[in-house]
């Protein structure tokens, strides 16, 4: 509920501001803080992902089982999942959010080059990494289960229109410099910023808020592992309640903070993916 309201107050800004530019309002710094302002919401790729639009027969019963995976990893892929985390955790709004690495047009960019494996890797490859690293799953999903066919039914599903091979709009993560993280400063921002949702222990509240640390979390094989990769993350879409309000500095010293705490081991057989 409150992730629709801020999206409402985002798109009001966005729209708010784009009217003052185009009447001449606003010079041009000003139109990249509206672009900034409105960052969250934008690029919106053109997507339709109201679940109710999921068509009825046995692919759409896949795509709705993928979308429950999406959102309940543990309950719904419980045998491949090592930790309290969903997709939907890291990529928001099941998938479709620009900047959380949303998953609209993705399936068609694969297969390609993975740098962290050495080599081509397919679209399922892909989501087995995450499985092994963001999830910490402990046994690797098989590619032709029946999971894994619904995870990428229903990405393939949100992707539907999308140009085959092409880059969709805020792919990945926001491009911040390269900053070193302070732990003291980050230690008071997790404090101010972040412990009111993830705890003062980083485990979160069940069914609510997400662990950042401990057992039920990603392990140190994962993407959120690399403090630059989280602080991209979080400068974007964190505090949830008010994303965009770190500076580029701030979400460097909280991610430094964070990866500082214990995360579960990567275990290294799986590190080819
Ligand atoms: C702890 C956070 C986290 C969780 C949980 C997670 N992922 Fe990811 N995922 C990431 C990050 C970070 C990236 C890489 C972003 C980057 O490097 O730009 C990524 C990348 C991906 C990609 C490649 C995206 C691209 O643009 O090439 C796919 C596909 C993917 N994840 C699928 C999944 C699926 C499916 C699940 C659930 C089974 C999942 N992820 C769970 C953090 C997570
Ligand atoms: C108002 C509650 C709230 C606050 C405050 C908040 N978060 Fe989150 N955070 C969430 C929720 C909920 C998610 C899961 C994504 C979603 O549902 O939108 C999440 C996801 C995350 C994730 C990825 C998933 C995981 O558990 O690893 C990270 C990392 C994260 N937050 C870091 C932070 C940091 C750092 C701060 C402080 C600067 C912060 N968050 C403040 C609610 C919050």
């Amino acid at each position: 509920m409150k992730l629709k309201l801020l999206l409402e107050k985002f798109r009001l800004l966005q729209i708010v501001g784009l009217t003052l530019i185009f009447l001449g309002f606003l010079p041009s710094k000003a139109v990249s803080y509206a672009h900034t302002a409105s960052g969250r919401a934008k690029p919106k790729p053109n997507v339709d992902a109201n679940p109710g639009n999921i068509p009825s027969g046995p692919l759409g019963d896949s795509i709705r089982l993928g979308l429950n995976i999406f959102k309940n990893t543990p309950k719904y892929a419980s045998s491949y999942v090592g930790n309290k985390l969903s997709c939907s955790d890291c990529h928001l709004q099941d998938g479709i959010a620009a900047y959380s690495s949303p998953l609209v047009g993705v399936p068609g960019t694969f297969p390609a080059y993975n740098q962290r494996a050495h080599r081509v890797i397919t679209f399922e490859e892909r989501i087995q990494e995450c499985f092994v690293r963001s999830e910490n799953g402990s046994r690797m999903i098989p590619a032709d289960s029946v999971e894994m066919t619904a995870l990428v039914a229903y990405m393939q599903w949100i992707s539907r229109g999308q140009p085959a091979g092409k880059t969709p709009p805020g792919r990945g993560l926001v491009r911040l410099p390269a900053l070193n993280g302070n732990l003291t400063r980050g230690e008071v921002i997790y404090a101010k910023r972040c412990s009111s949702c993830h705890g003062a222990h980083g485990a979160g509240i069940a069914h609510f808020f997400p662990p950042v640390w401990g057992n039920d979390s990603f392990n140190t094989g994962a993407g959120m592992d690399h403090p630059a990769k989280m602080a991209a993350f979080v400068q974007h879409n964190m505090p949830l309640n008010s994303p965009g309000s770190l500076t580029a500095q701030q979400a460097f010293d909280v991610s430094a903070y964070i990866d500082s705490k214990p995360h579960p081991a990567f275990n290294t057989a799986y590190k080819s993916y």
